[in-house]
């Protein structure tokens, strides 16, 4: 739902970004804890494209606008109403005529409101020691417009000053340059301090973040930090400090050297509802990444790898978010090899495969949101989020690199990372970039020429699947083949041990529960007890296990774990734990269902509310 006569390519803005685009953005704000508010001035440069024009067109969702000016000059403005699901459009009238390429300031005095959907805040009783408030950002997809009026689309790039007077220290996606201007509090409050921050390599609106909260930071590399509430940080330090640098050298030999300068990861508190979020200098992560064994570690891969692709390299729209999250996953997986061992790399696409088929299942084999690159037209982004992008995407990469050869594929990479970095395209441009590499190479050129684009990038259902390296899953598949024997009575003599998975690493573990997930027959509630008192996965700190583990237990209807699951759900907010796991709930007791969600209402993210109201309740989406 783009302008009347739009020609923008993105279909999830408002703004009229083929005619004005951003340069450069400050952010003035002030972190207001107890009125629960970001409030400031943002300052946008802006360019003129077309030499044409009148009027500045932004997104903006819930925010209050409180003036505009142009230049210095007072400007008039007019918000429209609502369109859901994308906001009411700001437009700013221009008053002089602009020339092609002239760029001017528009200053935005603003304050957000309870509705913004970008901003969690938390009161002292949701952190782990009780004593401080704290917030934080999301801003992918179309939340950075819940905070201030922007060009909210991927297709714009702009570099940033973000500057945060907070009562406790702050986080954002830049680089820190310093802390300063102490304000006493008045009335018994806190005084506050000037965070400063500066993000020089341009990014688009969604990697705009910040935090503020009792933090504290420890190395965990020589580029890299943790930051995170003070009594998390030991446990923090220790379970990335291992890995951190050994996955950035791991990445710069497959793309190029890290643009960004540091690589740190701010630990949230668990109510952020993804695993991680790739924003600038400092990914956030959910705290279910610090299982105290280093195996939910591939989420800072993941996310890491973001800083090639995505943050340098971005898409254009969410209609082609594989090229974020498919080249990410690549990457992820080619970084996991490096450091772990070529095995890994094929034993986590096997997990991935199993995501994508449950998506696809989830959809239907028809449905649009399974396509690669789906039409996201009068869509929230985040409605259509999903495994498709991540797993369909890296298995269109993983294909390309065995059709045309590892050799001369790992050469296209750097090339592909040169081209469009500080830049953002479409899956059509990928493609001609692939093509115009491979030119002069008349076996890659035949085969690139063979390959059926139009059913990868715009047919539905599943792609077909690659024959993968099974080495690390078959001890699991046949261990859950025992299972399975067991419960359908067809060898009843199986009995299990401690020792079955004490071998097992976490995602062994996952594979063998996933199995256990495709099994046809359910399982005997008693079989789902012993498992769990044999191998005492409701023990274990990794929620990857957990609450797979639970996932089974509800489909097999095993009661004593309803009210586990129930108490999990209030402990977690990361929503690919927590929508699974209210299905299964849901499926097998409705009532506990919705007590259970009524109860932790406050405690989720506003994405991660809604969404399980969507799935309990019904409504689009
Ligand atoms: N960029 C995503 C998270 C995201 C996507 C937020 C879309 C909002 C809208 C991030 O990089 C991600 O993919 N996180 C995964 C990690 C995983 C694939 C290792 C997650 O949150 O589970
Ligand atoms: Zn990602």
């Amino acid at each position: 739902m783009a302008r009347i006569g739009s020609a923008v390519r993105d279909p999830n803005t408002l703004s009229n970004y083929d005619e004005f685009v951003t340069r450069h953005i400050t952010a003035n704000l002030e972190v207001d804890f107890e009125g629960r508010r970001l409030s400031g001035d943002v300052v946008l440069r802006m360019r003129s494209v077309t030499g044409e024009g009148d009027r500045v067109v932004l997104d903006t969702s819930y925010v209050d606008i409180k003036g505009i000016s142009i230049g210095g000059k007072k400007a008039s403005w007019d918000i429209a109403p609502r369109v859901e699901p994308y906001g009411r459009p700001l437009a700013i009238l221009l008053g002089d005529a602009v020339q092609k390429d002239q760029e001017f300031e528009v200053s935005i005095s603003l304050s957000t409101t309870p509705e913004c959907s970008a901003l969690q805040w938390l009161g002292p009783e949701q952190t782990s020691n009780g004593q401080h408030p704290y917030m934080f950002s999301q801003c992918q997809a179309i939340h950075c417009r819940s905070i201030f009026p922007c060009q909210d689309t991927p297709d714009v790039k702009a570099t940033v000053d973000i500057n945060i007077r907070s009562p406790l220290p702050v986080v954002a996606g830049g680089l820190p340059t310093g802390t300063r201007d102490f304000q006493p509090g008045k009335d018994g409050k806190r005084g506050t301090l000037l965070y400063t921050f500066e993000q020089k390599l341009p990014i688009p609106s969604y990697l705009f973040a910040l935090a503020s909260g009792d933090l504290a930071t420890a190395a965990i590399g020589p580029r890299s930090s943790v930051v995170t509430g003070p009594e998390e940080l030991q446990g923090c330090k220790w379970e990335l400090e291992e890995d951190m640098e050994k996955f950035m050298e791991a990445a710069e030999g497959i793309v190029y050297p890290y643009a960004w300068t540091t690589y740190n990861v701010l630990v949230l508190p668990p109510s952020f509802p993804y695993g991680g979020m790739e924003n600038p200098i400092f990914t956030f992560a959910t705290p279910t990444i610090i299982s105290k064994d280093r195996q939910n570690i591939d989420v800072i891969a993941h996310e890491l790898a973001h800083s090639w692709s995505g943050n340098l390299v971005s898409t254009c729209s969410w209609e082609h978010f594989w090229l974020n999250e498919g080249w990410t996953v690549y990457l992820e997986r080619r970084i996991l090899a490096a450091v772990h061992g070529e095995a890994h790399r094929d034993f986590s696409a096997i997990i991935g495969w199993k995501a994508l088929e449950d998506s696809v299942k989830l959809y239907g084999a028809d449905h649009e949101y399974t396509k690669m690159v789906p039409n996201l037209k009068e869509v929230d982004p985040d409605d259509a989020f999903s495994s498709i992008p991540y797993e369909k995407g890296f298995n269109f990469l993983y294909h390309l690199e065995k059709l045309i050869g590892k050799g001369k594929w790992d050469r296209f990479i750097p090339h592909y990372f040169t081209v469009w970095k500080a830049r953002s395209l479409d899956s059509f441009e990928f493609k001609q970039t692939l093509l115009d590499f491979f030119a002069a190479d008349a076996d890659a050129s035949q085969k690139l020429h063979d390959l059926d684009w139009d059913t990868w990038l715009f047919g539905p259902g599943l792609p077909p699947k690659p024959d993968f390296d099974e080495t690390l899953a078959k001890e699991c598949y046949a261990l859950a083949d025992k299972w399975e024997r067991r419960t359908t009575g067809a060898d009843a003599s199986f009995a299990p041990q401690p020792s079955d998975i004490a071998h097992f690493s976490a995602n062994q573990t996952v594979v063998f529960l996933e199995r256990l997930q495709t099994s046809t027959t359910p399982f005997r509630p008693a079989d789902m007890e012993l498992m769990g008192a044999t191998y005492r996965l409701s023990e274990s700190a990794n929620v990857e296990l957990v609450s797979r583990f639970y996932s089974l237990a509800l489909k097999s209807r095993a009661e004593a774990f309803y009210a586990p699951a129930a108490e999990l759900l209030g402990t977690v907010g990361r929503m690919k734990f927590v929508r699974p796991l209210y299905r299964a709930l849901n499926g097998c007791d409705r009532q506990l269902a919705i007590a259970t969600f009524e109860r932790n209402r406050g405690f989720y993210h506003p994405i991660c509310r809604g969404m399980v109201e969507k799935d309990l309740f019904g409504g689009q989406g």
